[in-house]
């Protein structure tokens, strides 16, 4: 069942019900998590962090507590990397914030730097607890600099995994399906995949209602970024008291959202040597039951052979579905991407040091590490349209 993996009937990947408050004693990390923006907009931040006390992780018990605490630290971290841009970054972490970071990543199995898991998954709450799961009734726990549109950016995302919902808890009956040879029931639950991966993308849409693209590419996108394939930080980061050499980690993306990935492997899409390799990488940045998961779909007898060998009309017509709105997804994603990032990085170049108003400047001062890369650090457009491509190798063949 989804339950053992950590994934919700109600809500799937996204954390139920995050905790909003950690014990007292930890109110110092509290204290400076909760004002991130306003400190690296003050130049403050990396000042209050240096004089934190240093706390000891073990009075953290529960899973939700660790979340939070990872969330709270990670805010932090990326705040205190990059308070000063791309070039006055830090070489180290201090022990106060490395040392407890280090534990509750451990703990959690997540690496320590802010993951999808957090800044989405774990950092959301109801204004009115009664009220609807949607972006009105809805605010972050923590935030980094770039005002509404990173609540935009964090929100819109958390839509896209709820409106997955209902394709995760098909994924089991399917499974269940092809198993008992059980056609109806297959064709069923994929047609119930589709209007979910469907739902996944209207959803997407609402990036345009919430996200200035001037903020994305110039304030926000830095925040996500991380130490590893960035030229900005190309040994990475020591992180003092827990190891004397500088260690890498990518930072945020998409693909550490389990969503697709499951999807991938349940209808056998497969991925080639270089995209395949930065997924495969981004699994160890989950909640290792959602990878676990990921790892057991992709265990299971092919579904697509089972499509074959019962040609059926109804099955062959819904499986096909599935890979086309799978496909309409990604094409939608990379034209997200392209208003987002690769509309601004062309206007960067050609605005730089020739600015006029205050929406060309934050576009011109975008870090310039960031212009072909993700904030993960893949090579973003062309990953994104190998991946889109190699998801049509998922057909099948016309009879
Ligand atoms: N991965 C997204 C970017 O590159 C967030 O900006």
């Amino acid at each position: 069942s989804l339950d053992s993996y950590h994934v919700s009937e109600e809500l799937g990947f996204i954390l139920p019900d995050p905790l909003e408050e950690l014990p007292p004693y930890y109110q110092p990390w509290m204290d400076i998590a909760l004002r991130v923006p306003e400190l690296v907009h003050s130049h403050e931040l990396r000042f209050r962090i240096n004089k934190m006390p240093l706390l000891s992780s073990q009075f953290l018990q529960k899973h939700r507590e660790l979340r939070l605490a990872h969330l709270a630290l990670s805010v932090m971290t990326m705040g205190y990397t990059w308070q000063e841009g791309e070039n006055n970054t830090v070489e180290m972490l201090p022990h106060n914030l490395a040392v407890p970071y280090w534990e509750v990543s451990q703990r959690l199995g997540l690496p320590p730097i802010l993951t999808h898991a957090d800044a989405v998954l774990a950092n959301w709450r109801k204004k009115d607890p009664e009220g609807p799961f949607d972006m009105e009734n809805l605010e972050l726990l923590v935030s980094l600099p770039g005002g509404d549109s990173v609540r935009g950016f964090f929100m819109v995302t958390l839509l896209v995994e709820l409106a997955a919902v209902p394709a995760l808890r098909n994924i089991p009956t399917v499974i269940n399906g092809v198993r008992c040879g059980d056609t109806e029931a297959v064709a069923r639950a994929l047609e119930e995949i589709s209007q979910s991966v469907q739902d996944m993308t209207d959803a997407l849409k609402l990036m345009h209602v919430y996200v200035e693209p001037s903020v994305f590419y110039g304030i926000m996108r830095i925040y996500l970024s991380g130490w590893k394939d960035n030229t900005c930080m190309p040994r990475g980061l020591v992180y003092e008291g827990v190891q004397t050499e500088p260690m890498e980690y990518s930072g945020g993306s998409a693909a550490q959202s389990s969503l697709l990935h499951c999807f991938d492997e349940l209808l056998g899409v497969k991925h080639n040597a270089s995209s395949g390799a930065f997924l495969t990488r981004m699994r160890n940045y989950m909640p290792p039951a959602h990878k676990q998961l990921i790892q057991d779909i992709s265990l299971q007898p092919s579904l697509k052979s089972f499509v074959q060998q019962q040609s059926s009309e109804r099955l062959t017509q819904a499986f096909q579905h599935c890979v086309t709105k799978l496909l309409a997804l990604r094409s939608y994603h990379i034209n997200i991407v392209s208003r987002y990032i690769t509309v601004p990085a062309a206007r960067a170049r050609q605005l730089r040091d020739h600015s006029q108003d205050s929406e060309e400047e934050m576009i011109s001062r975008a870090p310039t590490a960031l212009e072909e890369r993700g904030t993960g650090g893949s090579g973003i457009m062309t990953f994104l349209k190998t991946v889109r491509d190699q998801t049509k190798d998922a057909f099948l063949p016309d009879t």
